[in-house]
């Protein structure tokens, strides 16, 4: 397990390092603190996760206001867009969509902004706090921007390992596609491009646990279960799904119950 401390950039932050460290069970850093492999930052731009500076990479942050998230929202191709196509939205229908696997919310920010409404569950406490602080921070940012509040409005969170909230019988009756993109064991380290990818996956490992997933998710979806999983990579649980979307470096699996609306 890597080495993390929370830290924070001026004395105004200091209250809500306080907090994460009581929450998450991590220790401060102090000006003599050992050597770390992250810091969990507050500064002044938000909440970040920020390697040692040996691991070669920047600070991971949530930021749907700006960067990626934005520029994805105004060009990224809309309904055209794989995952779109296979969570079934289109210009007559947006399902409300179950993430049984939030991560830092990229996907639910996709669909939210193709009109889904999305409810995220997330378990790693880590990555919550980092998704939590960047919706707070998009929720503010919205306040001036209509397009981006409409889709905050339709994105929200729940901390909880998803296994046990859909056997708790949560209620999910609403639920017409359940989305599942568990972590998947890392196959190489080469690219540059994929650090971010080994620092989340020295925070999250692999979610040998993602199996289960799929019968709890057949068991409350309306319409369609949707599995994201790296191209060539095997089927989650073994099972054949009913199609599949294949792109270069992602496919999407999909299982459905009942023809979609529209
Ligand atoms: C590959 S990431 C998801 C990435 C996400 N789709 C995105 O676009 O950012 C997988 C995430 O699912 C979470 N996860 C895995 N199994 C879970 C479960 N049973 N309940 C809740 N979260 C889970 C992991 O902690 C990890 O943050």
């Amino acid at each position: 397990m890597p080495v993390i401390q929370i830290s924070y950039s001026s004395s105004a932050l200091e209250e809500n390092a306080r907090q994460l460290s009581a929450k998450l069970d991590l220790p401060q850093r102090t000006e003599h603190s050992a050597d770390y492999d992250y810091l969990l930052e507050f500064s002044e731009s938000g909440l970040s996760l920020v390697p040692s500076a040996d691991k070669g990479y920047g600070p991971i942050q949530c930021d749907f206001a700006g960067g990626s998230h934005s520029h994805r929202r105004r060009f990224g191709g809309g309904n055209g867009q794989a995952i779109a196509k296979a969570i079934g939205v289109s210009g007559k229908f947006s399902p409300k969509v179950l993430d049984l696997t939030a991560g830092l919310g990229g996907d639910a920010f996709v669909l939210a902004s193709l009109g889904c409404a999305v409810t995220m569950l997330e378990r790693n406490p880590i990555v919550h706090s980092l998704l939590a602080d960047g919706l707070a921070r998009a929720a503010i940012s919205a306040e001036d921007d209509s397009d981006l509040r409409g889709i905050m409005q339709r994105i929200s969170l729940v901390e909880a390992n998803s296994a046990e909230y859909l056997q708790q019988g949560a209620d999910i009756t609403s639920a017409d596609v359940v989305y599942v993109d568990p972590m998947f064991p890392e196959r190489k380290k080469s690219a540059k491009v994929k650090k971010q990818m080994q620092a989340f996956h020295a925070i999250v490992g692999a979610d040998l646990d993602a199996d289960k997933l799929l019968a709890l998710a057949l068991a409350v979806a309306n319409y369609r279960v949707v599995v994201k999983r790296p191209a060539g990579a095997c089927y989650l649980a073994e099972s054949k799904p009913s199609y599949s979307l294949e792109g270069k470096s992602t496919r999407y699996d999909i299982y459905t119950l009942k023809k979609l609306p529209g």
